[in-house]
């Protein structure tokens, strides 16, 4: 019998204890033994969780009971789930988790530390998407060429309503809380972190890539208006936040941002909650990747997903899928001034004569092309010109926005969005 503890027994917890019971029978076949759950650490003992699992809110209950074979961390956060892991790693304990933030900072040492312990977190990335194994396993004999995906239910979530049915942006973040989607702060899905978590997990599996959230390029959706939306969809265009991994020569560029996709893309009918992730081989060509990226059940099926595996085998693969570095072609990460992107661009101006003009002279200036413009009245005699380019360099638009921004008939900074 394979003894399992869990540390943080919320929305996830409960699930994966929960699963465990149900499907037991299909569970118990596969793994070729019972799995049980020993005990359960809780910060409130007094919370109804309608589980019959010893609670604890004693971390030593389970890092010291010798019993125990397998840890699931679902405590999130960075520094404590940290040391608890490292604790568990160093009583001999195999450890699951879906503790993307804590991997985004310490997979390797975690990989070090683990040596050949297993340590499994398929749930970390995309919720109940086997990604991991997909990319670890299934794709290893290929150089990987891209990752790009929606890789937050919470913004997809949000970009959907506020398209679909014009919800304003605050009343369906809170919805998203409610129904158990959202982070315990929710700036970590709209300011774009939690995706950049998982997108930094998967380019350590993909390229070997040992970035830190500080690293790369990262922009939230909490800029994002109706405006934006009708712009887009005049265009053909969906709003998406993506992770986007792409290999060029021997540079990785990793960035997570909205973006405006044309809607006949796979990626950009991908709605709701919903995660969906493109992952493009050099011999495999383009593989797609759907499913529910958030909620307990979901999550917990890849949690319980490892821990079946961990008691099937007992044998821990390379944690982040490389033995050893590879010889002479290491890969290093883009500078983010040197990412190419097309633009969509929304200005807002005093409307007199000679803006246009004036404007167009700073774009020239400044090497970047004008692909579209449409100009949208606005209040208090301005409008809103909503521009998107041709390709540019991001460090020349960059540059570009922070001088229309210092210009006298221009109100505001103006916002931006990427076009994939
Ligand atoms: N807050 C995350 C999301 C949960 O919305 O996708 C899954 O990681």
């Amino acid at each position: 019998m394979i003894k399992v503890g869990i540390i943080g027994v919320g929305t996830v917890g409960t699930s994966v204890a929960n699963i465990l019971k149900d499907n037991a029978d299909v569970i118990s076949a596969r793994a070729g033994n019972k799995i049980v759950v020993k005990s359960g650490v809780v910060k409130n003992l007094s919370k109804e969780r309608g589980l019959d699992i010893k609670l604890t809110d004693n971390i030593d209950d389970i890092l010291q009971d010798e019993t125990i074979d397998i840890v699931v961390e679902l405590m999130g956060g960075v520094d404590e789930a940290f040391e608890v892991v490292k604790r568990a790693l160093a009583a001999g304990k195999a450890v699951v988790t879906a503790n993307k933030a804590l991997l985004a900072y310490h997979r390797y040492e975690l990989q070090e530390l683990a040596g050949d312990i297993p340590f499994e977190f398929e749930a970390s990335v995309a919720g109940g998407i086997p990604i991991i194994t997909a990319l670890r396993d299934g794709l290893s004999a290929n150089h990987i060429e891209s990752i790009m995906g929606i890789m937050n239910g919470t913004c997809n979530y949000m970009m959907s309503k506020m398209t679909d049915e014009g919800v304003a942006y605050d009343a369906i973040l809170k919805e998203s809380q409610e129904l158990g989607y959202a982070e315990a702060d929710p700036t970590f899905d709209v300011g774009g972190y939690d995706a950049a978590h998982k997108l930094l997990i998967l380019a350590s599996i993909a390229y070997g890539i040992n970035a830190k959230p500080e690293d790369i390029l990262i922009e939230g959706i909490e800029n994002v208006t109706q405006e934006d939306i009708a712009f887009a969809k005049e265009f053909g265009y969906a709003i998406k936040l993506l992770g986007i991994a792409k290999k060029d020569a021997n540079e990785v560029e990793l960035r997570v941002h909205a973006c405006l996709i044309k809607k006949e893309e796979m990626i950009a009918k991908i709605d709701g909650v919903m995660n969906g992730i493109s992952v493009v081989g050099d011999k495999v060509g383009e593989t797609l990747y759907y499913g529910p990226g958030a909620g307990g059940d979901a999550t917990a099926s890849a949690v319980v997903a490892n821990i079946i595996d961990i008691a099937r085998s007992g044998k821990s693969t390379p944690m982040l899928g490389f033995n050893k570095p590879m010889e002479g072609n290491q890969l290093t990460l883009k500078s983010n001034d040197d990412i190419e992107s097309k633009y969509y661009l929304r200005i807002n101006v005093n409307d007199r004569a000679g803006v246009l003009a004036n404007l167009a002279k700073i774009f020239e200036n400044h090497h970047i092309s004008i692909e579209t413009m449409l100009q949208r009245p606005s209040e208090k005699e301005s409008a809103n010109l909503l521009i998107s380019t041709h390709c540019a360099r991001e460090k020349n638009l960059k540059n570009m926005i922070n001088e229309i921004e210092s210009l006298n008939f221009v109100n505001g900074r103006p916002a931006m969005i990427r076009i994939i």
